[in-house]
């Protein structure tokens, strides 16, 4: 019988323990054995793990967070760390390992491989959704529904003093949380790194959005979405510049990791729930080094190297939307 065994690793997102869930569930099924390695690839360098079985399964499916931990791990880059792992996995007899994360835990999976022969399969994991060849990623559905709720209260208080917001976004270098979570919430304007021209070119379109708005129906809240690592400087830098051009306050709100936690929403618990029964039927096939994702409700094997060869694209209906509805070049 085959042993198996699962980790999550890097930024940690809702519905990893939903996966989590499947995959002991599917397990058992096949009568495989299943450990949890713990605190990503640290676990796999220190042997720390746990033995999963169903009674590890009993109300996860609504838990964010991770049951098994997370981490960024540097020690795991080296030559000497992918060894260390692939002495550890061959010491308990792992047929299979399967990683939960995003592209920097595929990275560290594909790098275990030249030292470890087993099999490796990837589910994507993050509420960046910047992982290519899947529509959306692990905790990237629940992850813009917090950004939503979260941008609807700023609305109550900027309506109510009739002032400028800038929210920023989570997102790493990607912006489809901050698109999506701003068409969503009905925000004025956004900035995403896959569009940002210049940082005057943007503060003009936002300065000649707030004037015309405000011709047409004196003073009015303004919500900027910001997606993070975007604006040179930061957050402030930008709220002070804009500020000053207006002649009004503008007040900056980072959402920060909020954006990470909570019970996972069904459409992450659904994706969770597929990709890890799917993977685990995967297991003992010749199939190796590949993310197991959805396209079209379909579930998609990818090379995990071409998982992070290219610059996943925004969704174009996203942006031709956000367009429309802001009347802005979006
Ligand atoms: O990848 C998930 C993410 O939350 C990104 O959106 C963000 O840039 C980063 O992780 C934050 O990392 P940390 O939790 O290490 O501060």
């Amino acid at each position: 019988s085959k042993r198996v065994a699962v980790l999550t690793s890097g930024g940690d997102a809702p519905g990893m323990n939903a996966c989590i869930r499947a995959i002991v569930i599917a397990c058992e099924t096949k009568g495989y054995t299943l450990i949890g390695y713990l605190h990503g690839y640290n676990g796999l360098l220190n042997q720390e793990y746990e033995t999963l079985s169903l009674n590890a399964t009993h109300n996860l499916i609504q838990q964010g967070g991770t049951i098994l931990h997370s981490a960024r791990c540097e020690a795991f880059k080296s030559h000497q760390g992918a060894k260390d792992a692939a002495k550890n996995l061959q010491a308990l007899g792992i047929d299979t390992l399967i990683v939960i994360g995003g592209d920097g835990s595929f990275k560290g999976a594909q790098h275990l491989s030249t030292c470890w022969d087993g099999q490796i399969l990837g589910i994507p994991g993050t509420i960046d959704n910047d992982v290519a060849g899947c529509d959306a990623t692990v905790g990237y559905y629940t992850a813009i529904d917090t950004a939503v709720s979260s941008i609807d209260k700023v609305r109550d208080t900027a309506d109510a003093f009739e002032r400028i917001f800038l929210v920023e976004v989570m997102g790493r270098h990607a912006g489809f949380l901050a698109l999506n979570a701003a068409l969503a919430s009905a925000a004025d304007y956004v900035i995403v790194p896959e569009r940002f021209d210049n940082e005057q070119q943007e503060l003009e379109r936002i300065i000649n959005q707030i004037e015309a708005r405000r011709k047409l129906k004196g003073p009015v809240s303004f919500i900027v979405v910001v997606a993070e690592n975007v604006w040179p400087g930061g957050l402030n830098t930008l709220a002070e510049r804009l500020s000053s051009h207006m002649q009004s306050e503008v007040r900056p709100v980072t959402l920060g990791h909020v954006q990470r936690g909570g019970s996972p929403v069904s459409q992450d618990r659904l994706l969770a729930t597929k990709l890890g029964t799917y993977a685990v039927g995967l297991v003992g096939t010749e199939k190796t080094l590949i993310m197991i994702g959805e396209v079209d409700h379909h579930p998609v094997e990818v090379p995990l190297k071409e998982t992070w060869a290219y610059t996943k694209p925004l969704d174009e209906c996203s942006v031709e939307t956000m367009l429309a509805t802001m009347n802005q070049r979006y």
